[in-house]
């Protein structure tokens, strides 16, 4: 069966394509048969064009025309005309092309999803039939513009020096905190390699190995809870320089996104991006990725409520936590009291054991503690948040880390709930000055809270050997509309502070040795000051596409269980294959 060569593509023609023969390839979207004359409309990833059989054609071809149905994939040759009924929700809506020939290169059963965009069906039938789901225009185009994303990105990380050096995807573990996918190995029966978490260490080597700026678009996989923005592989634009301080590290990456937001969004966005610290976004936002779009600030009300008798507060201030608060402008009457109870259940995730509320009205403050206050504490509270009339006012008091997560997730929350989250804004901030350890609840543990080759602050570099949970870090993450888009750091370069990292996450000599010894080892030779920084690629195209889930812009996801839905991996394997592997599977106990 010949192809027929296409003269166009199916979303270009137009008024000034009127009398001419065309050729045209793709997929009919759907088929009308109105008697005398069938329309149909041909579909490629550009868009659609309306064919039209009418009764001039042989008999021949009408008949095979009406044999037509959805996603029969054909060619056809036909002549463009002016639309006598032109439809101006398509751009090729002024015109319809008469066929004169027609081929059928494939037919096709009833698809289980329909193509067409946000159509409400089921993620996971989606997943499963992503061929089918990938035929979606807005599919295609997020296809495109990650394409487009990732050519920018090299032209302009090479235009600055940088080089795309591939690193291996066998390797030993790097420690970004998540767990590992492992692959044994089969010449080396009983060991693993670790599939890299990101290419931290080996791109350190690259900077020791005298390449000077490096950059990668790079998968990486982590063993972790899948959430919106999260998938167990994912791609990151990941970047080191030679040489440099933050300063210089955050001079290009804003030179990068300025790019990025001109050339791919037409948006002019201002640098330098402020930067805040970490201690003021956690005060501020409740969170180290504060979403600066919408106010609604924490406000920290513990000093005025120490002594107010009331004993959710008071026990949670004496057993050293906060009571802090969130005023929502003009919201008390929008937030029922069954709005607000739901509320008080989703920060129960977060380890919240109760919500107050108070709602400031013309004659008063009503609350859910009325009880416990007199209108006028219940007024004095009010005020310090800087709360009028019809405002809602949530507070938690608990321990920090929960006081922040909640009221954090809450003015977000309740912001895209207003519908005051503008997805074309775009608020693009340096978050700087983490703590370089942070203590992990699960394990009773200490962890870098970026990663352990990340310096500390200079001024902060003595408390790394007397008290290290003080030392703050030099590190940075950007942060775009409330989601981490980004992060890195100043590297530790020389070997004895790298060792007293180490140390300071309680490991072993022979720990050290056994896992990062390779590094340190690389140290020793000659090693540039060094620092970087890696982006999550496809959080970055989520948010420019304005797509609430990062699945919507790879092209084959895992689903919720990390599974690929269309080849169904993960698979089970022959005994054989094991058995080379030294690998015995146990059945798991009922
Ligand atoms: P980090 O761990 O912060 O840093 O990762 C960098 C960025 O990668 C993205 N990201 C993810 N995206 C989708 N799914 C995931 N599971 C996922 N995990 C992370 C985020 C994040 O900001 N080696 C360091 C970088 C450096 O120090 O240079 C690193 O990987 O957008």
């Amino acid at each position: 069966m010949s192809v027929y060569k296409r003269s166009h593509m199916c979303g270009e023609l137009r008024e000034s394509h009127i009398g001419q023969e065309v050729v045209l390839n793709g997929w009919i979207q759907k088929r009308r048969n109105l008697g005398g004359l069938i329309f149909c409309d041909l579909r490629d990833k550009t868009g659609i064009t309306q064919i039209v059989f009418d009764d001039q054609v042989p008999k021949e071809l009408f008949e095979k025309a009406d044999t037509l149905r959805s996603e029969y994939v054909v060619g056809i040759r036909g002549r463009v005309a002016e639309r006598e009924s032109k439809n101006p929700d398509l751009p090729t809506g002024d015109i319809e092309v008469f066929v004169s020939d027609l081929i059928i290169y494939s037919t096709a059963d009833t698809p289980p999803i329909y193509i067409k965009d946000d159509d409400n069906v089921d993620d996971n039938l989606r997943l499963k039939y992503r061929y089918l789901d990938l035929r979606k225009k807005k599919m295609q185009d997020n296809l495109t513009f990650r394409h487009n994303l990732a050519k920018l990105t090299r032209d302009y990380f090479s235009e600055n020096g940088f080089t795309e050096v591939e690193t291996p995807v066998l390797i030993k573990s790097t420690p970004e905190g998540a767990r590992d996918y492992l692959v044994p190995s089969r010449v080396n029966r009983g060991r693993f390699y670790a599939l890299p978490q990101s290419p931290q260490m080996f791109k350190q080597l690259l900077m020791v190995g005298g390449t000077d700026r490096y950059m990668q678009i790079v998968k990486c996989f982590r063993d972790e809870d899948l959430r919106a923005d999260r998938q167990p592989e994912f791609t990151q634009i990941d970047l080191e320089m030679s040489f440099v301080d933050i300063d210089d590290v955050i001079e290009i990456q804003e030179g990068y996104l300025k790019r990025v937001f001109k050339e791919m969004k037409g948006v002019d966005i201002e640098t330098p991006f402020p930067r805040i610290t970490y201690d003021e976004a956690m005060t501020r936002y409740g969170s180290d990725k504060p979403d600066t779009r919408v106010g609604f600030e924490l406000q920290d009300i513990t000093e005025l409520v120490k002594d107010c008798g009331f004993k959710v507060f008071t026990d949670a201030i004496e057993a050293g936590g906060s009571v802090r608060g969130i005023c929502i402008t003009g919201a008390a009457d929008t937030y029922t009291r069954k709005k607000i109870d739901k509320l008080t259940e989703l920060v129960k995730s977060y380890g919240a054991r109760g919500m107050v509320w108070m709602k400031v009205t013309a004659d008063g403050v009503s609350s859910s503690v009325n009880k416990f206050f007199s209108p006028e504490q219940l007024q004095e509270i009010a005020d310090r948040m800087g709360a009028g009339a019809g405002d809602l006012i949530l507070i938690i008091s608990d321990r920090n880390k929960v006081v922040f997560d909640s009221l954090g997730f809450l003015r977000r929350h309740i912001a895209d709930e207003m519908g005051l989250l503008d997805d074309e804004q775009y608020e693009l901030l340096w978050v700087v000055d983490f703590p370089l350890f942070e203590y992990d609840e699960e394990s009773g543990q200490y962890h870098a809270m970026h990663h352990p080759f990340t310096s500390p602050k200079e001024e902060d570099a003595e408390l790394l050997k007397s008290d290290p949970m003080k030392a703050r870090a030099n590190a940075y993450d950007i942060v775009l509309n409330g989601v981490e888009l980004g992060g890195g750091s100043i590297r530790i370069h020389d070997r004895e502070m790298q060792e007293d990292m180490f140390r300071a996450l309680s490991m072993s000599q022979e720990e050290i040795d056994e896992k990062f010894g390779f590094l340190v080892e690389a140290f020793k030779y000659g090693t540039p000051p060094h620092g970087g920084l890696a982006y999550g690629m496809d959080r970055l195209v989520m948010l420019l596409t304005g797509e609430k889930s990062i699945r919507e812009v790879i092209a084959f996801p895992k689903n919720q269980n990390a599974q690929c839905m269309v080849s169904e991996a993960p698979g089970v394997v022959e005994e054989e294959q094991l058995e080379e592997l030294g690998i015995r599977i146990e059945e798991e106990a009922e």
